[in-house]
């Protein structure tokens, strides 16, 4: 039993320091958040590419709505945020973060419940541009957030850039993120196709 203990201890042990690892090696911690969350956010792209840890995938392989799970606590609210911190590049990030996904209120981890303040939109790192870094965060909310004004589609840059994911949860009362994960892609052929849905 104790031997089973100490085991489980261990494995939890491994993956939270491989979680801390890809957020302090690529800089996720400090360009984000000031420190790694405890937890690593599952994300999958059509029940088949699971993204963590600064894998290098491309705009086409992440064109659709993830799905996100994490380990909810019951009758709590979360809040989900996917942003890139290197728009429009990593080296000259003066639009940093581009809001990809915002979703607040989310009862338990039944993301499609919960209230889409912006519509998820995949990756469209600008040619030339290097890998971008698309980091998903997780925050348990203390209550029900009231939050008016228009939410942002798919359809739409509105507000996307210049976000701050951080900012954003210490004004919301959120404090450090539950769980978070990243993944990394650079430019190809999906690019032009999503800017131009971006237009309106
Ligand atoms: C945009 O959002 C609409 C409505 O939710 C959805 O049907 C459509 O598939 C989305 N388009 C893309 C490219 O994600």
């Amino acid at each position: 039993m104790l031997r089973l203990a100490v085991a489980i201890v261990s494995i939890l042990a491994v993956e939270s320091s491989t979680v801390n690892d890809a957020f302090n090696w690529h800089e996720v911690v400090p360009d984000v958040i000031p420190g790694p969350p405890p937890e690593l956010l599952k994300v999958s792209y059509d029940n088949r590419l699971s993204v963590k840890d600064g894998d290098i995938v491309t705009p086409t392989q992440v064109m659709h709505k993830p799905v996100v799970e994490w380990m909810a606590e019951p009758d709590t609210y979360y809040t989900l945020m996917m942003v890139d911190p290197d728009a429009p590049s990593r080296s000259e990030p003066r639009l940093r973060e581009f809001k990809h996904w915002l979703v607040i209120n989310i009862p338990g981890n039944d993301v499609a419940r919960g209230d889409a303040l912006a519509d998820y939109v995949g990756s469209g790192p600008p040619k030339d541009t290097g890998l971008h870094r698309y980091v998903f965060l997780v925050f348990k909310q203390p209550k029900k957030l009231q939050i008016s004004g228009a939410r942002v589609s798919n359809k739409s840059r509105r507000g996307r850039t210049k976000f701050h994911a951080y900012k954003f949860a210490e004004h919301h009362h959120l404090g450090d993120p539950v769980a978070g994960t990243f993944y990394q892609a650079e430019y190809d052929d999906y690019v032009p196709i999503l800017h131009s849905q971006l237009k309106n």
